[in-house]
């Protein structure tokens, strides 16, 4: 947190993990005699890795729906696509889904992303993937 908020664990993969890492270590490390910022040693990075990866989003297996192609699940996917991989339906209950899309909802005003009900009054999503 010394140069921007929290990010989630869950705003990459376990795959993706390792080079956004590796780069944030770059500008730490470069960072850290001029600026002060502190930058983790070899050790420390593994541990942050470690949690990060532990953490991280589960991209869906496509394979395993037959009927990604449908309206609502391209709904799903473009909505759930425009910051991290389209997640595993698999990794929340039916119970947790609801205050997980809510908070999504918050990133997505937050982050200036469109958000679903735009999409349906607006058709922004699509004008925005079109152009
Ligand atoms: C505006 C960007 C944005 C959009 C769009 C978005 N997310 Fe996220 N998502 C994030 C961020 C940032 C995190 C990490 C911080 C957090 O967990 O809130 C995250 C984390 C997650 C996680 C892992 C954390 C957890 O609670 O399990 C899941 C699952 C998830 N998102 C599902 C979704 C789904 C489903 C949608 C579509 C309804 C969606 N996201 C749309 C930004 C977004």
């Amino acid at each position: 947190m010394q140069c921007h908020n929290l990010p989630g664990p869950g705003l990459h993969t376990a795959s993706e993990w390792p080079q956004v890492l590796g780069r944030m270590n770059m500008r730490m490390q470069m960072m850290g005699g001029m600026m002060g910022v502190a930058a983790p040693d070899p050790v420390q990075l593994e541990i942050l890795l470690g949690y990060l990866q532990r953490y991280a989003q589960k991209p869906i297996n496509a394979a395993t729906y037959p009927d990604l192609d449908t309206p609502p699940s391209r709904a799903f996917s473009t909505t759930c696509m425009q910051c991290h991989a389209l997640p595993d339906p698999k990794q929340h209950t039916a119970r947790e889904w609801p205050s997980v899309v809510t908070r999504m909802r918050s990133n997505m005003t937050a982050m200036g992303k469109i958000v679903p009900d735009e999409i349906l009054t607006e058709n922004k999503l699509s004008k925005q993937y079109c152009a």
